[in-house]
């Protein structure tokens, strides 16, 4: 992979970190024909919280794995904290910390033992290695689980020591794969406070999920990554501005004025199970009561009206639904 085409890392000369965490430029990786990254760009300020976003398959880890030096791209070029990947994977390497999406908890030990042997992996001092173990341990609600083997965590719990062990290093940038998946609402938000508080002291996050909500809440920028390319990138409120998926809902419980409801409205989009009626809308009054006058002229009362503004799921089934997914696809050949 050559290094040379990289856009300028601006580094001075008394090697401070570029101002981008991480920055790609053309990432590419297939496996046989399959392509999995199609030629992907990134280019994260540090600092910040960066989401990929993506349904199950989509080249998440892929990218962490590239990102991160596990695997090397086909193609393209990255840096990370101011380190090719390619040429530099030792300086990468220093820089950051990697939890996978498969926890690298041992579970036979304690939690402090998988401290400690993440200190030791560090090569940090013996009593430095106890007092960071035990910091952190404290930090992330672990303290008085110590002592106890792994095994016996909750989900949340473990996931919470894997992330205190990568922390061990100090890393300036952190990668979660789905740190969230298979965790309960209580552990999610629990996870979510524990990476706000990473941010409020300095680190960058690279953060994969297939949850839109968990995007939105965390993240200064979001990439919708779908079949191997990068579908939409932006901040929360730019995607969403990406669609206007506002939408007014009506619902019935009566099947004929359901009916006579949809012949009454322009541009209505039905749900006959549901006996419900979508108007696209920007949500605003004069929309709103439009669409009132005209129920009101049929004579119609509907059992339920809602109004829906644009989310990022509204974004997400813009962009992996019709259409776009189909331009997308033709990027990747
Ligand atoms: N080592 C591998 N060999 C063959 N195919 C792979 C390998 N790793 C990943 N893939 C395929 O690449 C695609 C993307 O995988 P992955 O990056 O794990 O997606 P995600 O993390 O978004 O769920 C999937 O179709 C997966 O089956
Ligand atoms: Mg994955």
């Amino acid at each position: 992979m050559p290094s040379s085409v990289m856009p300028a890392a601006r580094r001075g000369g008394d090697g401070q970190p570029s101002p981008a965490a991480v920055s790609a430029v053309g990432l590419r990786k297939s496996y046989g024909d399959k392509v999995v990254l199609g030629g992907i760009d990134l280019d994260i300020p540090a600092g910040s919280v960066f989401a990929l976003l993506g349904p199950n398959g989509a080249g998440k880890t892929t990218v962490v794995k590239i990102l991160s030096t596990l695997i090397a791209a086909d193609g393209g070029q990255a840096r990370v904290g101011g380190h090719d990947v390619a040429t530099s994977p030792d300086g990468v390497r220093a820089a950051i910390g990697v939890t996978g999406q498969f926890s690298a908890v041992d579970g036979l030990i304690t939690g402090k033992e998988n401290m400690l042997l993440m200190a030791d992996l560090h090569h940090l001092p013996k009593r430095e290695g106890r007092r960071v173990a035990a910091e952190l341990l404290e930090q992330f609600g672990l303290a008085d689980a110590a002592g106890k083997p792994a095994q016996s965590y909750s989900g949340g719990m473990r996931r919470r020591l894997d992330i205190a062990m990568t922390l061990v290093g100090k890393p300036r940038i952190i990668f979660l794969d789905e740190p969230t998946t298979g965790l309960d609402p209580r552990g999610r938000h629990d996870m979510w406070q524990i990476i706000r508080e990473l941010v409020s002291g300095g680190v960058t996050v690279f953060l994969t999920t297939q949850y839109l909500d968990e995007a939105d809440e965390l993240a200064d920028r979001i990439a919708v990554l779908t079949d191997g390319a990068i579908a939409a990138e932006g901040s929360p409120e730019e995607l969403k501005r990406l669609v206007p998926g506002g939408h007014v809902r009506l619902r019935f419980a009566d099947p004929s004025v359901y009916r006579s409801a949809g012949r009454a409205l322009p541009n209505v989009a039905r749900n006959d199970e549901a006996l419900s009626l979508h108007i696209p809308s920007d949500g605003s009054q004069r929309e709103l009561r439009s669409i009132l006058d005209r129920l009101d002229s049929a004579g119609i009362e509907a059992d339920e009206l809602t109004v829906h503004t644009p989310d990022l799921d509204d974004v997400f089934f813009a962009l992996t639904g019709s259409g776009v997914v189909d331009r997308t696809k033709e990027n990747v050949r």
